[in-house]
Formats: structure tokens, C-alpha cells, sequence
């Protein structure tokens, strides 16, 4: 197998944004997928208008604009589940995911293979340390993402922990034997490795141990999608009860599917509708279920979402409380939400990544004392809860949060360059 360096192309698929890289004379490359900047949205659209495929910016603004279309966004969620298969007809073609995961990967294929002006049949990609909890599903989301790459057209695909890659392009640690700790929270995992420098080891990085859990940004906006927004269309309404007396209270699984990146293309269904037309008949107040048919009439849902993760970052980033202008689902609509708020939505999330850390440390058996760095990459890890939950920990640590976007790449193609 020829995996020389000159022709591996270094690809960080993440679940909301992907970057490409490579070694250019020792000298990592990125490659501008998009004009101007070293990451694009993962995301496609399929314009029924012009019959065009569309992926980064260019798919976000089609569904911001209210294009006819299809969108899908958190492909990578999808990998190792049974919804990989599913076919769907979209403009003329029965396709699944692997054809849209491939379609993606092709594209950045083709586009890095323009700039270059040379072809790459090698990737090495960055995985995270578990796709899923599941070990079964895991091993079979690695399974599904090489066979997408296959399907891309590249003849060979290695994979590297995306932490574990983001340990080689952190080269911030001061002495030669320290330990470094890698907290990656990006869109649909959290990934940790802890690593110390060996200026014997290859690329002067030794890993101690690696870990991850399934959660991330897109939890993050699920759960204030949930919590501020759902409500609005039913979501914890009283029905009357179709037997006896008295009220129940609306089904949990359609509002959590609704708000759940990867399951919202599925949201759109016959029976979806016939379920939300039965919510409102049996609702003491039909107005949240009107709103929740329109949803689905219109294909609202990503929109929502994406209102979720801009409302999530606003607040992250502000003093004040922010004001979400819901007038997508009724003339009028907003919510209030204070930075507070969002740091009891994020409570469950904050306990789950320090025990995640805790947990990291015990598989490297050492102690946080011992950490010298910590190095924040990922998008999520600009959230302020996760900064002020372990900051404490790690007494003598120095924190480091640069390249947030674009570490996982940066060490992909360094590794690209290992004997
Ligand atoms: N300023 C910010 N504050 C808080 N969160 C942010 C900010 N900017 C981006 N995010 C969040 O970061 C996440 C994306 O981060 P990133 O691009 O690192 O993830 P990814 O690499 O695509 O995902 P993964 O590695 O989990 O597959 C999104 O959930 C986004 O909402
Ligand atoms: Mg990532």
C-alpha cells in the first residue's frame, strides 16, 4: 500500500464542522473547503429547485432562506445505527446515508484534489474515541464511516482519536516529560486524551490513555430546544383523556425527536402528522399543537434548532439575558433566556464531563495534580460551564484554549507524516 505522506489527505469529519489538511514541505496545510475559512458546516442540502447538492454555508443558507428542499445536518450520528440503511426518495433518487456520508466526503475530496492539483486515494480521518457507548454499535459506526470513505473514492482510509491527534498539535507543553490533558467537546462527542511529551517518543508525544462519551454541542442545543422551546408547540400540555376522566400529559418522544438534529428528517411523516392532529383535538388549549402541525407542514424543525444553538452560544457569550425571537412558529413568540438559566439546563452536561475527566485520569493512573496543561479544542469547550467545572480540578495546570476548530486537523496531517 502506497500511504506515503504526498498522497493522504487528513480529514476531520466532525458532526457540525469538518476541516482538511495537508503536509506541505513539514508544513501543515489546511485547505479552504470553503473561500476564506479552514472549516465548513457539515451539512447538505438537497435543492429540489435546481436539483443541486449543496454542502457547508452554502446548505445552511439554502435552509435559512426557506429553499424547498431536503437538509441534513449531525450526519455523523447516525453512523453505527440502523437509520445508516434507511433509503429515502430525494429528487428522483432512493439514496441512504452512506450516499449522502460519501456524497460529503467525495466533495472534499474533489475540492482538496483542485487546490492541490494532484489526486489523494489516502485518508487518514479522525474518529472519536466512541462513537457510541454501545461497543457494538461503535465498532459498527467505524465499519460505516470506511465504507463512506470507500464510497468517496478513496481506496484506503486509517483512523486516529481525534484527542489523540490534537495531543500532537498542542505543542504548548513547557518541559519534556510533562502531562497534558486534551478536553475535545465538539457537536456529538467529548473526547479526552492524556499525554505526556517524549522527545524519544515518535512525534514527541506519548499517549497515556484515551476516552469519550456520546454527547456534545448538539445535546446542548436539544436540551434548551427541550426545555424553552418545545413547550411552546405542547410539549408537557394536558389532553383530555380519550378513556375515563381527568388529563394526561403529551408524548416525550416526538418533542425530544424534534429537537434531535439527526432524527428531524425523519420528523416529517404521514403518521407524525396524524399524531399532532390527534394531540390537538384531545388539547385543552389547541393553540401549542396548531404551531406544532405547522411545524411539520413546513419543515420548521432544523430552523428551530438552529435558533437552539444560536440562542445557546448568545448566552454562553452575554451578561444580559437573550431574547429568542420565535415568530418562525407564531407572529409574536419569544422566550427570555438569563445566562443562569443555562447554567441549570447545563448542569447534568457539567457533572458528566467531570466524572468523564475523572475518568479519563484513572485509565491514565494519574493525578490531576499531576497535569501540568489543559488544552480545550473543540467548539463546545468555549461554553463557560465547562471551563469554570474543571478549572478547579487542576491545581497546577495551565489552560490553554486555541485552534479550538481546527486542532483535530492540524494533528491529523502531522500524523500523516509518521514513519
Ligand atoms: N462560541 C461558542 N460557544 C459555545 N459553543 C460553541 C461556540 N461556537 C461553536 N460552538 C458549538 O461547538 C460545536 C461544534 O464544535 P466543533 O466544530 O468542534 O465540533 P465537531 O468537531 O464538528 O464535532 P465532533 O468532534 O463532536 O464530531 C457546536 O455544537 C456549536 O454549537
Ligand atoms: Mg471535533
Amino acid at each position: 500500500m502506497d500511504f506515503t505522506p504526498n498522497n493522504v489527505l487528513a480529514i476531520d469529519f466532525g458532526t457540525s464542522n469538518s476541516a482538511v489538511a495537508v503536509m506541505d514541505d513539514g508544513v501543515i496545510k489546511r485547505l479552504q473547503m470553503e473561500a476564506g475559512s479552514d472549516t465548513l458546516p457539515t451539512a447538505t442540502f438537497f435543492d429540489f429547485a435546481t436539483g443541486e447538492t449543496r454542502i457547508g454555508t452554502p446548505a445552511n443558507d439554502l435552509l435559512m432562506s426557506g429553499a424547498e428542499g431536503r437538509y441534513m445536518r449531525s450526519l455523523k450520528r447516525v453512523l453505527g445505527t440502523s437509520l445508516m440503511r434507511e433509503k429515502r426518495l430525494i429528487m428522483g433518487k432512493y439514496i441512504n446515508f452512506f450516499d449522502i456520508i460519501g456524497g460529503f466526503l467525495a466533495e472534499l475530496k474533489t475540492r482538496a484534489e483542485r487546490i492541490e492539483g494532484r489526486k489523494f486515494q489516502h485518508a487518514l480521518s479522525g474518529r472519536p474515541v466512541r462513537f457510541h457507548d454501545d461497543p457494538e454499535k461503535d465498532r459498527q459506526a467505524e465499519v460505516d464511516l470506511r465504507e463512506c470513505y470507500r464510497r468517496a473514492g478513496f481506496l484506503e482510509v486509517e483512523f486516529m482519536f481525534e484527542p489523540e491527534a490534537a495531543s500532537l498539535a498542542n505543542n504548548v507543553l513547557q518541559q519534556d516529560f510533562s502531562l497534558g490533558l486534551i478536553v475535545d467537546i465538539g457537536g456529538g462527542t467529548s473526547d479526552f486524551s492524556v499525554f505526556r511529551s517524549n522527545p524519544e517518543a515518535d512525534q514527541s508525544v506519548e499517549i497515556l490513555a484515551s476516552y469519550g462519551e456520546r454527547f456534545g454541542g448538539t445535546d446542548f442545543d436539544k436540551t434548551l430546544n427541550v426545555q424553552h422551546f418545545m413547550p411552546l408547540l405542547g410539549k408537557g400540555s394536558s389532553l383530555r383523556r380519550v378513556f375515563g376522566s381527568g388529563t394526561a400529559s403529551t408524548p416525550a418522544a416526538l418533542f425530544n425527536d424534534l429537537a434531535t438534529w439527526e432524527k428531524i428528517p425523519f420528523m416529517y411523516t404521514p403518521e407524525t402528522k396524524r399524531v399532532a392532529r390527534d394531540l390537538e383535538r384531545h388539547a385543552l388549549d389547541r393553540t401549542p399543537f396548531k404551531r406544532l402541525i405547522d411545524v411539520l407542514e413546513y419543515e420548521l424543525a432544523h430552523e428551530l434548532s438552529m435558533l437552539a444553538e444560536k440562542s445557546k452560544i448568545a448566552t454562553n457569550h452575554t451578561e444580559e439575558a437573550y431574547t429568542v425571537n420565535l415568530g418562525l412558529i407564531d407572529k409574536g413568540v419569544e422566550v427570555k433566556i438569563a445566562p443562569n438559566d443555562l447554567n441549570a439546563m447545563m448542569a447534568d452536561h457539567r457533572l458528566r464531563i467531570s466524572a468523564a475527566v475523572r475518568q479519563t485520569l484513572t485509565l491514565a493512573t494519574c493525578k490531576p495534580d499531576e497535569i501540568t496543561d489543559v488544552m480545550f479544542v473543540g467548539g463546545s469547550s468555549l461554553m463557560g460551564f465547562i471551563k469554570s467545572a474543571l478549572t478547579s480540578d487542576f491545581p497546577n495546570a495551565q489552560f490553554h484554549t486555541s485552534a479550538v476548530f481546527t486542532a483535530v486537523v492540524d494533528g491529523l496531517a502531522l500524523a500523516t507524516a509518521r514513519s
